[in-house]
């Protein structure tokens, strides 16, 4: 029987605030993604690919939760056969997903309240979604309620750098150095300076894979991307 980790304290407006900064920096997201990782991000979004085309049968139906400019779900259409629905909250960020991918679906609607009955997908992705949400276990358990029993979820996130020299390096350049240039390039200072933080307050990889297991996912592991910078969740229903 696992700790159950509590919810750090987040204010009401939480949501309405993360919606309008994704629309505010909308058309620069896609371009600062591929400029502050150094394109690192396209083989993050692969490594999810990768896992769930070995666990899944082709035409599986696959919703990618917190889907923003739809860079997961092409990568998802593309290299996983699976039949792709894209879902975020934020119209703007969707419009560009749209744009990008006519032939996906993709659905406007809040992740907390998934407009989805129970056991209605093979599985779930969300990548760097997750930390945005007023409740993490709120989120935890709508995915795994709409999930069919053995139905995997699959989370990208930020985490917490394991080699300690490259995680000071790492962390000069994601305080100091990613702000500035986010600012410049989006126009958002404050965009820039939420990334960080939001990722300081989220849980590391053994917290995440505590609050899966209190979600009640079974099979629950996880894998560090570039040491640790990212890592990839995985849990099934
Ligand atoms: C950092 S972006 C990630 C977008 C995309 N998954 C990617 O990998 O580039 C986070 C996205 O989460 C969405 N989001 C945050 N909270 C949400 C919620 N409660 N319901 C739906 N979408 C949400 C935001 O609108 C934003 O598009």
């Amino acid at each position: 029987m696992g700790l159950t980790i509590p919810e750090k304290r987040i204010p009401e407006d939480h949501a309405r605030r993360v919606r309008e900064m994704f629309a505010r920096i909308s058309p620069r997201y896609d371009l600062l993604n591929h400029l502050l990782s150094a394109n690192i991000d396209r083989r993050w979004r692969r490594a999810v690919t990768k896992k769930l085309r070995a666990i899944l049968p082709d035409g599986a139906q696959l919703l990618d939760v917190a889907c923003g400019t739809g860079d997961l779900s092409i990568e998802l259409f593309d290299n996983a056969q699976a039949l792709v629905t894209g879902l975020d909250f934020c119209r703007p960020m969707l419009e560009i997903a749209a744009r990008k991918a006519p032939q996906i679906r993709f659905i406007e609607a809040d992740a907390l309240k998934l407009p989805f009955r129970d056991g209605s997908f093979d599985a779930l992705t969300i990548a760097f979604g997750l930390r945005n949400f007023s409740s993490v276990a709120q989120g935890l358990s709508e995915m795994r309620r709409i999930l069919r029993p053995g139905g995997w979820v699959l989370i990208l996130e930020f985490s917490s750098p394991v080699v300690p020299g490259f995680r000071t390096l790492f962390e000069f350049y994601f305080w100091r150095v990613l702000p500035r240039i986010g600012a410049l390039v989006s126009g958002s200072r404050s965009a820039y300076e939420y990334l960080p933080n939001s990722v300081a307050r989220f849980a590391n990889q053994e917290e995440l894979a505590e609050m899966m297991r209190d979600a009640g996912f079974e099979k629950v592991g996880f894998e560090n991307l570039t040491g640790g910078v990212a890592a990839l969740h995985i849990g099934q229903r």
